[in-house]
């Protein structure tokens, strides 16, 4: 398994709408192997196909809901693997909260993001995908959707900090 580099900004790339995947080839299966590898080695939460490089949309998630109680055992991670993700629906209410981009390394800024999503497409196998997030994981997939318009969470942050400012509790989470 190859683990791919990951592009960073100012690259073209990372500004560009990514094309509709029109056929699951063998090649894009290496690709979404790859990907997830490259994600978790990283390691991040979820890798949109222009940050290793293809302007394809394809995203990437693996996302363990992290327990607030030390009581309970967080949740095992989970992988989702969205090719040609749509936001179909959306709540009214949005939260704010840290993010930070393995194409902008060094940073982490706040963002609002819509509270619930429910992200529509194919899974690997051409199948269709339809799931409805809450909280921190419709977050991650707004992030990474937002990868595939060529948004950047930088163009919709409230603040920006340096990750060497923030303090504990304030720590983002890396998609
Ligand atoms: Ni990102």
């Amino acid at each position: 398994m190859t683990v791919r580099e990951i592009v960073t900004s100012p690259r073209p790339i990372l500004r560009k709408q990514a094309k509709k995947v029109r056929a699951l080839t063998s090649e894009m299966q290496d690709l979404i192997d790859e990907m997830i590898e490259t994600m978790r080695v990283a390691p991040g939460v979820g890798l949109a196909a222009p940050q290793v490089d293809v302007s394809q949309r394809v995203i990437v998630v693996e996302y363990s809901e992290d327990s607030q109680d030390p009581e309970t055992p967080a949740k095992p991670a989970k992988l989702y693997v969205v090719v040609n993700p749509e936001i179909v629906r959306h709540s009214m209410e949005t939260v704010a909260g840290n993010e930070a981009c393995l194409s902008l390394p060094g940073y982490f800024g706040e963002v609002d993001r819509y509270e619930v999503v429910t992200v529509k497409g194919l899974n690997r196998q051409g199948k269709p995908f339809r799931l409805k997030a809450k909280g921190w994981l419709a977050r991650i997939f707004q992030h990474e959707i937002d990868h595939l318009d060529g948004v950047l969470y930088i163009d919709r942050a409230n603040q920006m900090w340096r990750i060497e400012e923030s303090e504990e509790g304030q720590a983002p989470t890396i998609v």
